[in-house]
């Protein structure tokens, strides 16, 4: 089909079309007079048809017309393997290996925009490249609870940072003529039961935490599509949720994009109608629940739709808003003749991966070791005869695994081949510990008697090295980080406490990198000199981490969001099971707006590591905030400046950030929130005065009773810190 919309374009361009070319096939012509003129030629069941998958991955053009296809991929960190037509069997092409990017935890943990932008433009070449139409991602949902499986795939814990985060990401992809999908909207904040949880949270955590980011993508971002999560929200299912679509999306956030749902979200074809859901994917309808006995007409959106629609049981104006915006959808990016060609694993490509690696990894702890008085890191290579590397995520494939974000790349560079390239003959191997296979629903048992003699054998060696550097953390492993389970457990999986308390014993100069999506539980951290956060990062994630361990890139990721000491210390973790993971039927949400470190801090239970937080090679000292006014009125604003310098002797970069809180309300506030932040690059001895514009809406809540956003007269104070627990200066001022 594609094919043949490509040759009626060409003939259109080349003059061989008669010379009353159909509006909608014009696109000189302004993109909604081109839907209006394809709606008014289509029939009923032309119309329909848009509406639910011809295939896995892809919704129905219409043929007669020359409209084509709409083609859809994973997501989000690099373009999915093709997939079967009917099954979700790999089709094993051999011209679908691609770049994997870091995981949007680590694009989080930049906290730099213009990575931000890097990836999307490259993702979205990479898309346009396989033909994609629409690209599933980026995530956004707000990390809850560290024991979600999916936080690898979303931004953190902080609304401003995720939203702030995800804009540059879209506006590149779509530039490609690709459009994202925004997921999962909303409130898929766990896996455990993700089909048919009920979440019940006030309107404050709705609008204050868990919608800012879907509400930027799509005023900022300008997101095409937006897909629906699995759960349901107040009783409905949120991809034919009528407050979440009807009400907020479409009516207040005047979002004119595609609503599509999770695969399999949709579970009524009545709500489905009429609460603004518009493509319904993967589903498995009315009980028939083999591949190959339902077939796409059965779908919700299909067959009894046009019933419905035929018989009056639901109005017409529902299909004509549907199809308009999937002939948008269309007309943005299949029928998009400006588009570029598009390209994969370009060294461009790489680049940017690599960059995104060293900017989002994070220096948890760099302790000065004992006798040395220096810390471990960066590892200079001169100092060193032996370097021992261990631990199964050294050499593990970790684009495998994890469920929908799994990907097939041409390349990925190891952590150990990445300290090879740099350190060279002086790096051993011990796997240390074993995971068992990449897998996805399925846990593969270790014997205790392997997990044994490997750690054995591990520290034999370690004994005799000059340095250990233990690459562990968790993996894409159901009941790890991976889709449709949540982890059982905070603590780190497979062994490897015993492992990192028996390394640390026979050797004190021990790093312990750790990859993963989430906060770990470190009973041993007062142990371990050197720790830092990895992520997931994708292709070239080896090099990433050498880069940083070597020293050739200075550290600056900040974390995204908080590392409890222990589970309990996390807000949804504080209440009965019902905060979490809820009754298997239904779940609410205790700790209300008090989401990670607004809990830490209002409640006093700091964070082993603050969000925020992240090390440098160098030290940043911070001179005095200052305000411009001591009052700000409520169409006014204020600046705060606070001049940075790098007081150390390496070039390096700081994310300076500013925290609002109010000192009196009628409701409960937390401590204080994220509302602006900046990363500045500044060489040794530099100094840079950054300044941050305060504005009304930064001192608001959203007022339950008024249903709007609303701020109090008072005191307030602007924090600013090099993490959420690490306040530099503090500067009263009041809103009139
Ligand atoms: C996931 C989505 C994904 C879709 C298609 C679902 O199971 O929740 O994030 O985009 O599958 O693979």
């Amino acid at each position: 089909m594609k094919r043949l919309f490509i040759a009626l374009c060409c003939a259109c361009s080349a003059g061989f079309l008669p010379a009353q070319t159909p509006v909608y096939l014009d696109d000189s012509q302004p993109i909604e007079a081109r839907v209006k003129d394809a709606l008014s030629r289509m029939t009923l069941e032309e119309k329909v048809k848009l509406c639910h998958a011809q295939s896995k991955f892809s919704s129905a053009g219409v043929p007669r017309l020359g409209i084509p296809e709409v083609w859809m991929s994973d997501g989000p960190h690099g373009v999915r393997a093709e997939i079967n037509w009917n099954d979700w069997g790999y089709s094993n092409w051999t011209n679908d290996s691609i770049t994997a990017f870091p995981a949007l935890t680590c694009l989080a943990a930049t906290w730099n925009p213009e990575m931000s932008a890097k990836y999307g433009k490259a993702l979205g070449e990479e898309a346009r490249y396989r033909e994609k139409d629409v690209i599933l991602g980026p995530g956004v949902n707000i990390y809850r609870t560290p024991l979600n499986g999916r936080n690898f795939e979303y931004m953190g814990e902080d609304p401003y940072l995720a939203a702030t985060l995800c804009v540059p990401y879209i506006q590149e992809v779509q530039k490609n003529g690709v459009a994202v999908s925004v997921k999962h909207y909303a409130l898929n904040n766990q896996e455990l039961w993700r089909g048919h949880i009920d979440v019940e949270c006030s309107d404050r955590a709705l609008y204050e935490i868990y919608l800012p980011a879907f509400k930027a993508a799509v005023q900022q971002g300008g997101a095409w599509t937006i897909m629906g999560a699995y759960n349901k929200f107040r009783g409905q299912h949120a991809c034919h949720n009528e407050l979440l679509l009807q009400k907020i999306l479409k009516q207040d956030w005047k979002f004119d994009g595609v609503v599509v749902t999770d695969w399999g979200g949709a579970h009524d074809t009545y709500e489905a109608a009429v609460n603004g859901l518009d493509i319904e994917m993967g589903s498995y309808t009315n009980g028939l629940t083999s591949e190959s006995a339902f077939t796409y007409e059965d779908y919700y959106l299909a067959q009894s739709y046009y019933n419905m629609l035929r018989s009056g049981k639901v109005p017409m104006s529902t299909i004509d808003d549907k199809a308009a915006r999937i002939l948008r959808l269309i007309f943005r990016t299949a029928m998009n003749r400006n588009k570029p060609y598009g390209s994969i694993v370009t060294e461009e490509h790489y680049a940017a991966a690599r960059e995104i690696g060293n900017e989002g990894i994070v220096l948890l702890k760099n302790a000065l070791v004992q006798k040395k008085q220096s810390p471990l890191l960066p590892i200079v290579a001169d100092k060193y005869r032996r370097i021992l590397v261990v631990g199964d995520n050294a050499t593990r494939f970790l684009n495998q695994g994890g469920g929908s974000s799994e990907l097939k790349v041409k390349d990925m560079v190891s952590p150990l081949e990445g300290l090879r390239a740099v350190y060279g003959d002086k790096i051993q191997y011990a796997k240390g510990y074993a995971a068992g296979r990449p897998m996805y629903g399925n846990v593969e048992q270790i014997p205790q008697a392997v997990t044994d003699s490997l750690r054995a054998e591990a520290v034999a060696m370690a004994q005799e090295a000059d340095l250990v550097i233990l690459v562990g953390g968790l993996n894409k492993n159901h009941l790890q980080d991976c889709e449709a389970g949540d982890r059982e457990d905070y603590g780190l999986p497979f062994g490897q406490d015993e492992l990192i308390e028996a390394l640390q014993a026979v050797n004190k100069n021990l790093v312990l990198v750790l990859l993963s999506g989430n906060a770990v539980e470190m009973p041993w951290v007062s142990k371990v000199p050197a720790i830092v956060q990895g992520w997931y990062l994708g292709s070239m994630g080896g090099h990433s981490l050498a880069d940083v361990l070597s020293g050739k890139v200075n550290p600056s990721g900040k974390l995204p969001f908080s590392f409890p000491a222990k589970l309990t210390d996390n807000g949804a973790h504080s209440f009965d099971a019902l905060a979490y993971p809820g009754d298997s039927i239904k779940e609410v949400y205790k700790e209300d707006i008090l989401v990670g470190y607004r809990w830490h801090d209002t409640k006093k239970v700091p964070a082993l590591f603050s969000f925020g937080h992240g090390l440098s090679y160098t030290t940043f000292s911070y001179g005095k905030p200052t305000a411009s006014s001591k009052t700000i009125s409520a169409d006014g604003s204020l600046t705060i400046t606070v001049p940075v310098k790098n007081t150390g002797t390496t070039f390096g970069k700081e994310v300076v950030q500013l925290y609002v809180g109010d000192d009196k309300c009628s409701v409960l506030r937390p401590t204080k929130e994220l509302k602006h932040f900046q990363k500045i690059a500044l060489q040794p001895g530099e100094e840079q005065t950054v300044t941050f514009t305060i504005a009304p809406d930064d001192l608001k809540f959203y007022n339950e009773t008024l249903g709007d956003w609303t701020s109090e007269p008072g005191k307030f104070k602007a924090y600013v810190g090099a993490s959420s627990s690490d306040i530099r200066g503090v500067v009263a001022f009041e809103l009139k």
